[in-house]
């Protein structure tokens, strides 16, 4: 996070959006929040689901060597002792002698306390898992952890799934879920959070054929962000250095992307080697390893891992689609979304609120809800609500007006262009279904597809 952005949003009007028009709320707000903690709101979550489908469909549905996985988030204790996350997954604390505040070692400029000068403490290792117990008794024995990524639940599962789905190499497990750090900073919005959705592909190679596949799947990632809407140009790969690799790692990228407080990482990418398997076969004492049929030879599998996260891509979408225009006197905010992300796809607007009118407009809302997620808007004045619909990113507006009574023809107004075209409604579906996928108004493409 060192270069300074060149561009463009705030975090703080980001942050004021998406709490002004519910996409993401402080946890437990009534009580004042809680540190790094994030509740989504009604759009939110919309856009969550879109993140997590649009990975799944990629990572999963639309391919033949992928299979998914859904694993518990506490596991057995030793799990965490063979990954190394027991022994190496800590952070260098230090704490103030006189404020108490507690700061990573490694982030701090200078030597003294940033907030009040003070004297720090000598460093010390922090460990970022979360600890609970498991029963009734709290007592070392019981101990558990809050999962820290979702990967050991593939790792611990692979000869589950070889077994039952016969895949054979190269394939690969795909997971989303929940996981939980106790981070020492925490801060930039949603970025650094405790509590978070990764999206984490574990795919099992031939060793050997490792390097290939790494590279494969550099591009391939990349390309799914920018297939999302994300400009290219706010994109870049940036290899590890050899003492900042993770200890499982041979080599390792990260998918950067030019958030408000700088290039930080989107996405990992890490060649693990056969890290994983051989430490679960060590702890466990179980077989782990595979018999490859061409070489007649029992091999352990090499990883490669691309690991995401659904909120640091929720926020690099957010930032990306976020843009101010003049109108008149004002401004128009909005959120450029690319169709297949944003919450709502479509609105219908009834002109007036007139029962004739309004029953049209319910029906016409009601034959478009089973399709995609559908917002009806009848309060205020027409132009502030396309600008309420353009301020949550909804490419395209329904506008059923007195005229539509008579002709049985809607408007439909297009987000990016503010133009509009007036359709039958019995062509209404057709015409959405083609607009959403990127069809033209008249001469200028609405948006490129592939997300
Ligand atoms: N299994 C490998 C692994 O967990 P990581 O780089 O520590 O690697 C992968 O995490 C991704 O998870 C990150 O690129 C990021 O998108 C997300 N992530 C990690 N820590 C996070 C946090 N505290 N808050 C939000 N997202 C986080």
């Amino acid at each position: 996070m060192t270069e300074p952005a060149t561009r463009r949003v705030d975090m703080e009007k980001i942050v004021s959006l998406c709490r002004r028009r519910g996409f993401i709320f402080p946890s437990s707000e009534i009580y004042g929040g809680l540190s790094s903690c994030w509740d989504y709101g009604p759009l939110g979550v919309e856009l969550k689901r879109n993140i997590k489908d649009a990975w799944w469909r990629a990572a999963v549905q639309e391919r033949d060597d992928m299979v998914g996985l859904d694993t518990s988030i506490l596991m057995h204790p030793q799990v965490w002792a063979a990954s190394g996350h027991l022994e190496g997954f800590s952070d260098p604390l230090v704490e103030c002698k006189s404020c108490h505040l507690r700061w990573r070692a490694d982030e701090l400029q200078g030597d003294s306390c940033p907030s009040c000068g003070g004297e720090l403490t000598e460093s010390r290792l922090f460990n970022l898992m979360f600890k609970t117990f498991m029963g009734p008794i709290e007592e070392e024995a019981s101990v558990v952890y809050l999962r820290p990524e979702t990967a050991q639940g593939i790792f611990v599962n692979f000869q589950n799934v070889l077994n039952t789905t016969r895949k054979r190499l190269p394939f690969g497990i795909a997971q989303i879920g929940k996981s939980f750090r106790n981070e020492i900073t925490t801060g930039n919005f949603i970025f650094r959070s405790r509590e978070f959705e990764q999206l984490e592909i574990e795919f099992f190679v031939r060793p050997g054929t490792d390097k290939e596949w790494f590279d494969y799947w550099l591009e391939e990632r990349l390309n799914w962000y920018v297939g999302l809407g994300i400009s290219r140009e706010n994109l870049r790969l940036r290899q590890h250095a050899k003492d900042e690799l993770a200890h499982y790692a041979r080599e390792c990228y990260d998918i950067d992307y030019l958030f408000p407080m700088g290039w930080a990482e989107l996405e990992g990418i890490a060649n693990r080697g056969d890290f994983d398997l051989a430490q679960h076969i060590s702890f466990s004492g179980k077989n782990l390893d595979y018999y490859d049929e061409e070489t007649k030879e029992h091999i352990v599998p090499y990883i490669i891992e691309p690991s995401a996260g659904v909120d640091r891509t929720a926020l690099a979408l957010l930032c990306d689609a976020y843009d101010e225009e003049p109108d008149k006197d004002e401004i128009r905010v909005l959120l450029r979304f690319h169709p297949s992300i944003a919450p709502i796809k479509v609105a219908v607007l009834p002109l007036s609120r007139k029962e004739n009118l309004a029953a049209l407009a319910k029906q016409v809302y009601a034959d478009l809800r089973p399709c995609w997620m559908v917002s009806y808007d009848d309060a205020q004045s027409i132009g502030r609500r396309y600008r309420r619909q353009d301020e949550i990113g909804t490419p395209l507006c329904v506008t059923v007006d007195f005229q539509s009574l008579e002709d049985e023809q809607v408007t439909i107004r297009e987000r990016d262009s503010m133009k509009q075209i007036r359709i039958p409604i019995k062509e209404l579906k057709g015409s959405l279904t083609a607009k959403l996928g990127g069809e033209r108004f008249d001469t200028q493409p609405l948006w490129t597809t592939g997300g």
